[in-house]
């Protein structure tokens, strides 16, 4: 049984800073995809995107969760928000562990997001038209991939973090039975 806790969602959504809390109240290893990938690469990920396009980039998430199979426990992993786009890493995400989404209404969203200037996909000359295609097209594999939903627009950080834990604090204590 993997210990393993996976945080998906669009960007913007707060599977980092809601991954590193939970990591640390839970005293687990925090992982983000994305780091991992500028790490072994050397590269930053617009610069992944410059140089060798998208398709690269997802092979690179694919590979990245392939290789967390033999080695990832007690860990809490936020991933990119492209990561549950292909079928092979939503299964991939599922045999790694509890796969929660954090949800966040469009509104909400597209306020975290505006002006932001290290995400490749979000360079569009109508921005809120962008997310808005982005986020109609991969709310249903979101949910395809969630064991879990958690709906974020009016929760705190702190908030969010107890409804993992009591929901993982369950799941662990079923396990045992
Ligand atoms: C992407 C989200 C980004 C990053 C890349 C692509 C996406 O991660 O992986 O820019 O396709 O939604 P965050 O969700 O952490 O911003």
């Amino acid at each position: 049984m993997k210990h393993n806790i996976i945080l998906i969602g669009f960007m913007g959504s707060g599977k980092s800073s809601v991954g590193a809390v939970l990591a640390r109240k839970l005293s687990y290893k925090f992982c983000d995809s994305d780091r991992l990938i500028e790490d072994s690469s050397g590269l930053t990920i617009s610069q992944i995107f410059e140089r060798y396009g998208e398709e690269h980039f997802r092979d690179m998430e694919t590979q990245l969760l392939q290789d967390m199979l033999d080695n990832m426990d007690y860990t809490v992993l936020s991933t990119g928000g492209g990561m549950p786009l292909r079928e092979q890493n939503r299964q991939l995400l599922r045999q790694l562990g509890y796969v929660v989404y954090l949800k966040a209404s469009k509104e909400t969203t597209i306020r975290r997001l505006k002006g932001d200037k290290s995400r490749p996909l979000l360079k569009a000359e109508n921005f809120e038209e962008r997310v808005d295609k982005l986020l109609a097209a991969r709310t249903p594999l979101y949910e395809k991939a969630a064991n879990k939903i958690i709906v974020t627009d009016d929760k705190t950080i702190n908030q969010i973090v107890a409804d993992i834990i009591r929901e993982w604090s369950a799941i662990i204590k079923r396990r045992v039975k």
